[in-house]
């Protein structure tokens, strides 16, 4: 009897994607060049714009969609045509910091009342360990009358991708797989090796799997709030940490982290899904909480130092025009979800400035609707008291001080660098006050 891969093969049973985002899009896009994909929805709108050929994650561009030959829709009755099935949907937080499982229990459920009999469903979203399990797995069976591991199997295969990163990619990126028992896992991972070509690493469980995935962001996290606190340490010694962090670096076994805003939906959320866990068995997170602390408080703390910057500059506070350049959760990509940068607005405003924003990459309707931002041209901005360049845009890397003399009126120039991308001694040589993290 053939296997499910061999029958993905022959194109006799298809793919589907659950969830067209960042994650979701690539590898749908990849799969479609190797076997039969259906690419699901619940975005109508997002399907149409798939449809039309536009790719508004840019993670694999417009060209790349128009010629892909995934089947978009947002008919969930099509997901009874796939046999093997990914599910890639947000895994947020609410506003307490406890997770919020909506989208990958609507998920379940979506995808429980179209499974057929022999299904193979592999959850790629973030969670606390236990979560496919004990959560997706009951789910799945109420709403399809099957049992999981007689009528379908499931397993787990979380996601690496960095958006906007174009050398870190899905195929370039070993990826772990896991699965309920070995038939699954030797599945699962045959399925991920046809598109990952760095290769696949198999879990010895689903658990290990979503353990791993929480764990590497938590690590990046705490290492970010580490050098936010040092930064903040060595701002009040009147040293640059950017200068401290080149010399430790010199040793062989020092770790290159830098200070930093950390927004987005990964590393800023996703340590609250493993301390929420922990939690609820009775232990009380120590270091993964003090460091979330750290960093949640930075866009505060970048606002404060532009405040302290202006009055040593003799500039008056109130109404002060200060421009901040960038506005997305990072650099070269378009998605300003959970961004700390309305952090820094948000506290600039309590203090009495409201701030210029420029961002030539974020998606300014997205924007516009999640906080009420709109964007200036950065050809428009001029005469300002401060200029916060916040985000790493290549747009922004090669600035020269000529172009920065530009966005400035008389008097001093106050400059915050949080990402140190300009160098510093120019910028003091030629007068600015110069801030960086
Ligand atoms: N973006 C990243 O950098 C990244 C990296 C690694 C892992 N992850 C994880 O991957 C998961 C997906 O993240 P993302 O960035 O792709 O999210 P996203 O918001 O870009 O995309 C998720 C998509 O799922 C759709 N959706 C929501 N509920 C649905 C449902 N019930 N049925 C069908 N579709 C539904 C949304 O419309 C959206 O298009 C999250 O758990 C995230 O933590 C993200």
């Amino acid at each position: 009897m053939k296997t499910l891969y061999e029958k993905l093969m022959n194109r006799e049973e298809k793919l589907s994607l659950v969830g067209l985002g960042y994650v979701g899009m690539p590898i749908a896009v990849a799969f479609a060049k190797k076997i039969d994909v259906i690419g699901f929805d619940l975005n109508a709108k997002k399907i149409e714009m798939y449809k039309s050929g536009i790719d508004p994650t840019r993670e694999v561009g417009d060209d790349a969609v128009k010629a892909s030959k995934v089947d978009f829709t947002a008919d969930e009755i099509r997901l009874k045509e796939a046999k093997f099935h990914i599910v890639a949907v947000p895994t947020p937080v609410n506003d307490d910091h406890t997770p919020d499982l909506t989208p990958v229990e609507s998920a379940s459920k979506i995808l429980g009342r179209n499974l057929t009999k022999g299904s193979v469903v592999v959850f790629e979203s973030t969670v606390y360990p236990g979560v496919t399990e004990d959560v997706c797995v009951p789910i799945l069976e109420e709403e399809s009358g099957l049992k999981c591991g007689e009528d379908f199997k499931i397993g787990y295969s979380p996601e690496r991708i960095n958006p906007g990163d174009k050398v870190h990619r899905l195929e370039t990126i070993k990826k772990i797989v896991s699965g309920m028992d070995e038939e699954t896992l030797d599945c699962v991972a045959k399925v991920y090796e046809l598109v990952v070509d760095a290769g696949v690493h198999r879990a010895e469980s689903i658990k290990v799997a979503e353990a791993a995935k929480v764990i590497e962001n938590s690590q990046r996290d705490i290492n970010i709030a580490f050098m936010n606190e040092l930064s903040i340490i060595f701002n009040k010694m009147g040293i640059d940490t950017k200068s401290v962090l080149e010399a430790a670096g010199t040793k062989w076994n020092f770790l290159k982290f830098y200070p930093g805003l950390v927004g987005g939906h990964c590393i800023g959320v996703d340590p609250y899904y493993l301390t929420y866990k922990a939690e609820m068995l009775g232990y009380h997170s120590q270091i993964i909480l003090s460091g979330r602390r750290i960093n949640d408080d930075m866009g505060k703390y970048c606002a404060e130092n532009c405040v302290k910057n202006l009055i040593a500059a003799d500039k008056s506070v109130k109404d002060a025009k200060v421009a901040i350049l960038g506005f997305t959760f990072k650099e070269n990509c378009p998605d300003t979800r959970n961004t700390k940068i309305i952090d820094i607005v948000n506290e600039l405003k309590e203090y009495g400035i409201t701030p210029l924003i420029a961002d030539p990459q974020a998606d300014a309707d997205e924007a516009k609707h999640l906080y009420g931002v709109e964007f200036t041209d950065i050809n428009a901005i001029k005469d300002m008291d401060a200029v916060i360049l916040a985000v790493a845009h290549t747009e922004f890397s090669d600035f020269t001080i000529d172009r920065m003399n530009g966005f400035f009126g008389d008097g001093k120039k106050v400059l915050l660098d949080l990402k140190g991308l300009l160098n510093r001694k120019e910028y003091e040589a030629a007068g600015y006050s110069y801030w960086r993290l």
